[in-house]
């Protein structure tokens, strides 16, 4: 039932300041296990074991992957390594020395959904490798910074996208983030690319996710025979940072905040 709130023409869900409590409850979640799986993840380790770990955890609190059984998935997580762009499918292939990927992983607490994902590196990280985080990190926080009533999803996806560039990487235009709350992907559509000033206007009580993915070459991306697996054309690398976000009165919260500052990679 999304019957509390209201909805705007758009379809964008407006919800009661009582619920960003039940976010931030299922925000913390899915941002502990991203802190906790931090140590399983080097050189020779499968992501399949990785994903069994997550799933593991996600059962021990006694929430729901909102993941296992969406349109067919089978996992707790997508784990998308190198030059896979998101929704890598774990499995028995082994991480290498100096691999980045990124591990994404949504819960179900008490009805709501908290969904994040962040990058890690198996071994020692690359300076290009560690340049295209850090920028894909900073892109995701210029987001953020553009998120209050008032400002646009337009002003969002502008502030990444020129972040970005400025950089000369480029931003993946097949993927968006999405809205978010009591149902996985709601309106609106969270491009991380566009015009200051268009799309809908930020009010307080919006939830969605911002979740840019950033290459080091062109933008073009494809969907593997699996149906799933979407990789840059040209190979090049590949990164995503994701947090799930409400509009406050006079700015923003992030639900998925890590609990002990572990967010980006070179925290560990
Ligand atoms: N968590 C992803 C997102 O950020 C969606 C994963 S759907 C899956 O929206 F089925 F691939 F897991
Ligand atoms: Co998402
Ligand atoms: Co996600």
């Amino acid at each position: 039932m999304i019957g509390k709130g209201r909805q705007t023409r758009d379809g964008i869900q407006i919800n009661e300041p009582g619920a960003f409590a039940a976010m931030h409850a299922a925000g913390k979640l899915a941002a502990r296990i991203l802190d906790e799986v931090a140590e399983l993840v080097f050189p020779g380790q499968t992501t399949g074991a990785i994903d069994d770990a997550i799933e593991a955890k996600v059962n021990d609190a006694h929430a729901v992957s909102a993941t296992i059984g969406y349109r067919g998935y089978k996992h707790a997580s997508c784990i998308s390594v190198n030059h896979v762009v998101c929704h890598g499918i774990p499995g028995d292939k082994k991480l290498k020395d100096g691999d980045i990927l990124n591990i994404d992983v949504t819960v179900i607490v008490d009805g709501w959904f908290g969904d994040s994902s962040r990058m890690y590196v198996a071994g020692k990280l690359n300076r290009r490798a560690e340049r295209l985080i850090q920028i894909t990190h900073d892109s995701l926080m210029k987001g953020i910074e553009a998120v209050k009533p008032g400002n646009t999803f337009g002003d969002i996806g502008y502030a990444i996208q020129t972040f970005v560039e400025s950089h000369r990487m480029s931003v993946v235009r097949d993927f968006c983030g999405h809205g978010l709350g009591r149902v996985f992907h709601s309106p609106p559509n969270v491009l991380h690319y566009g015009r200051a000033g268009s799309g809908a206007v930020l009010e307080e009580g919006m939830f969605f996710t911002i979740e840019p993915m950033v290459n080091l070459g062109r933008p073009e991306t494809k969907v593997l025979s699996d149906d799933w697996t979407a990789v840059t054309r040209d190979k090049s690398l590949s990164a995503q940072f994701e947090h799930s976000v409400g509009v406050t009165s006079n700015g923003v919260e992030i639900f998925t905040l890590s609990p002990t500052n572990r967010f980006h990679p070179t925290n560990f």
